[in-house]
């Protein structure tokens, strides 16, 4: 509940795009959802979604069975309020990731940026590639991204995790194949930048 707390003090007292992750739209995850998933049918999750923009892109796009988990409450509402109308289409889940319930062996592509990074206990990691390998379809996509090896080490005040492709790749196992892997700059709305790496795997 520490977490949560945290997340919900952090979204009542800062705007969306104030926020150092803030990026308008998230080019990199885009693309690679859009090569995961070539159906617009395809159930697709982003984790810890938060207040971002992707959701509203992913609706754009056409994708007709989209769900967001966030721990935050106030993230949720925010992203829906501004989504309006077509909220409804969406499924949101507010729980923390370690714990949620979610369908089994359901979705197509399961996302996440900058959520698993803030998993510092071996316990909790388990517990997240557990919820992956237990929701996602065999031969469904998982792009995960954290702070690279040059990332900054907190973020929102929180100790973070910093993974290169090969150890990320490591804390979910041979069960998903790696695809590709890149870092990137993000700048963020403070003017400062950060490294973030993206792993785009196949659960086998
Ligand atoms: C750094 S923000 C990233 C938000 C969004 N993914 C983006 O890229 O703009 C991390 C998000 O993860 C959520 N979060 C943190 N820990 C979580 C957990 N254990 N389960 C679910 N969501 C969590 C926070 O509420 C926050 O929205």
């Amino acid at each position: 509940m520490e977490s949560k707390s945290h997340w919900e003090k952090v979204y009542n007292t800062k705007d969306p795009d104030s926020v150092s992750w803030y990026a308008p739209h998230l080019e990199t995850s885009l693309n690679l959802i859009h090569q995961a998933a070539a159906d617009k049918n395809a159930a697709i999750i982003d984790i810890g979604g938060g207040e971002a923009t992707l959701v509203d892109d992913l609706l754009l796009g056409g994708y007709k069975d989209i769900s967001v988990l966030d721990i935050s409450q106030k993230a949720i509402d925010v992203a829906r309020a501004r989504i309006g109308s077509e909220e409804s289409k969406v499924h949101w889940y507010c729980a923390d990731i370690t714990q949620a319930t979610l369908p089994q062996n359901y979705f197509d592509v399961w996302h996440d940026r900058a959520v698993f990074h803030f998993l510092t206990e071996d316990e909790q990691r388990m517990k997240y590639v557990e919820q992956v390998m237990r929701s996602v379809k065999h031969g469904g996509h998982v792009i995960v991204s954290t702070f690279g090896p040059e990332g900054p080490e907190k973020c929102s005040g929180l100790d973070v995790v910093r993974y290169d492709a090969e150890n990320l790749h490591g804390q979910f196992g041979k069960t998903f194949k790696l695809l590709s892997s890149s870092t990137e700059v993000h700048k963020t709305p403070m003017g400062t930048t950060q490294q973030f790496l993206y792993c785009f795997c196949r659960m086998e």
